[in-house]
């Protein structure tokens, strides 16, 4: 492995963090790249379960430095309860956590706004996480008070940047429904303090990932949500606000494209999505609640339901393609057992005619049936099982089956929420290590 990046292609929650804490062995850094607060990643490790929203996966693995990039929206007070977990469990991020001085900082009212616009009456509901990440990115894109790393480390010139934020905030608020302002003085407080905890792992991240590529360092660039929610190629606009796509890499930590060797898409072995919008093979009834509770599909950010469905391949090929996976993992295979028979999205029947290339308007993909393929399902419990030599005909048959629908391998298979529940699916032959041709 030189430079690896993990990529949802669905909806988020895919189990990316598990991939990325198993493959943070034989990472020198781990870097997160985009989203911010909004993510949840859950990792099952001998010292207990963890939930990380900022701080990269691989912090666990001592020998790792861990990196947040310029493409993070970056939320102190989220760093600092994450900071002070981890201290609490005796792991040192002394001289291995640093933060980009380009990243944007999650303000109080970017908190405010999400949960605002959330509640308008006559507004529209995304189901956000309420972490202020769309405000904070819009923000970034309209330049016009945006607070950068930088000028939260600048203590001469800060006041004053934070007062023309304020005062542009407050000003704003006055014509909005819940017109919550805010005060400069206490905020400017808060923030003084946030400098002198956060000075040691603020960096200029560009140079220290440039010199680590250059001297062949191994990387993971870890992702955040997924394609689905990415903000030009999901189902918009019920998408979060950064490039959940292989592009958002680049983006947001200054490594150039053409470096990244390979790139891991995860996906369950259903679907799943939180928040509103479109979802063709979300299950509704019996067995929509069944993978609801075998799968433990609540938030690890917010607690909320998620919606259950079987796999769709529509969707997953748009994703694959826009994530340049060179390979799945395939998570919760685990969950399915038990099932008689399993479906599989092949198309979408809208309006009477067969789609197969995913839409771009929400409100298209909101009318769109599955097409379905069935499967056989199998009865066996493969929690404890270590190889696809072991797992049921059934189980081994899906797998096959999506290989070769996708025409991508499946080369990491997981069956369990630890971090021995994880195999490769390479054949002896067959087998890829590499890069695709
Ligand atoms: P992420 O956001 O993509 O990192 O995924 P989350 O942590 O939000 O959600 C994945 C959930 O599934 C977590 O609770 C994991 O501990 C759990 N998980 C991951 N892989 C597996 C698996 O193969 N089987 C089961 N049963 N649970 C898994
Ligand atoms: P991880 O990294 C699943 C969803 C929210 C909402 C939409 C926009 O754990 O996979 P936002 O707060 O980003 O403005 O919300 O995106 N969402 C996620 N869903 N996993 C996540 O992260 C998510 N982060 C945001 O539920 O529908
Ligand atoms: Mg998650």
């Amino acid at each position: 492995m030189s430079i690896t990046a993990v990529i949802g292609i669905q909806w988020g929650d895919e189990g990316k963090a598990k991939i990325v804490d198993v493959l943070s062995e034989d990472a020198d850094y781990v870097v997160r790249f985009q989203g911010g607060a909004n993510a949840g990643h859950t990792v099952v490790a001998p010292a207990g379960k963890f939930i990380f929203h900022l701080i990269p996966t691989g912090i666990l693995h001592p020998h790792t430095t861990c990196v947040i990039g310029n493409g993070v929206v970056f939320d102190p007070e989220a760093f600092f309860a994450e900071l002070d977990s981890l201290e609490k469990k005796h792991i040192s991020t002394e001289g291995r956590l640093f933060v980009s001085d380009r990243c944007h900082i999650v303000m109080p009212y970017h908190r405010a706004a999400d949960a605002g616009e959330e509640e308008l009456k006559d507004g529209l509901s995304i189901g956000t996480t309420r972490r202020g990440i769309g405000p904070t990115y819009a923000e970034k894109a309209r330049r016009r008070h945006a607070i950068r790393m930088s000028d939260l480390m600048d203590g001469a010139a800060f006041p004053d940047h934070l007062k023309k934020a304020i005062d542009g905030e407050n000003r704003a608020a006055k014509t909005r429904q819940k017109g919550e302002t805010f005060d400069h003085g206490k905020i400017l407080k808060q923030f003084e303090n946030y400098r002198e905890r956060l000075k040691p792992h603020v960096k200029d991240t560009v140079p220290l990932l440039r010199d680590a590529v250059a001297a062949g360092k191994r990387m993971l660039l870890e992702g955040a949500q997924g394609v689905m929610l990415d903000v030009d190629f999901g189902t918009y606009p019920f998408v979060t606000s950064s490039n959940t796509s292989i592009g958002g890499a680049a983006t947001g930590t200054g490594i150039p494209p053409r470096k990244i060797d390979r790139v891991i898409g995860v996906s369950k072995a259903y679907a799943t999505r939180v928040g509103e919008g479109p979802f063709p093979t979300e299950l509704s009834g019996e067995l929509g609640k069944r993978l609801l509770e075998v799968g433990g599909e609540y938030g690890s950010t917010t607690g909320r339901a998620r919606r259950c469905g079987w796999i769709d391949l529509v969707a997953l090929r748009y994703a694959i393609h826009l994530a340049d996976a060179d390979e799945i993992a395939l998570t919760k295979m685990d969950v399915l057992s038990g099932l008689d028979k399993i479906q599989v999205c092949v198309a979408y029947e809208i309006g009477g005619s067969k789609v197969t290339e995913f839409p771009a308007s929400a409100s298209v993909l909101a009318k769109a049936k599955p097409v379905y393929e069935t499967l056989p399902g199998w009865t066996e419990n493969i929690g404890g099982i270590e190889n696809t030599r072991d797992l049921p005909a059934a189980a081994r048959e899906f797998i096959a089956y999506l290989e070769s629908a996708l025409s991508t391998p499946i080369g990491l298979i997981s069956v369990g929420a630890g971090r021995e529940a994880l195999f490769s699916n390479r054949r002896e032959t067959g087998g890829r290590s590499g890069r695709r041709g």
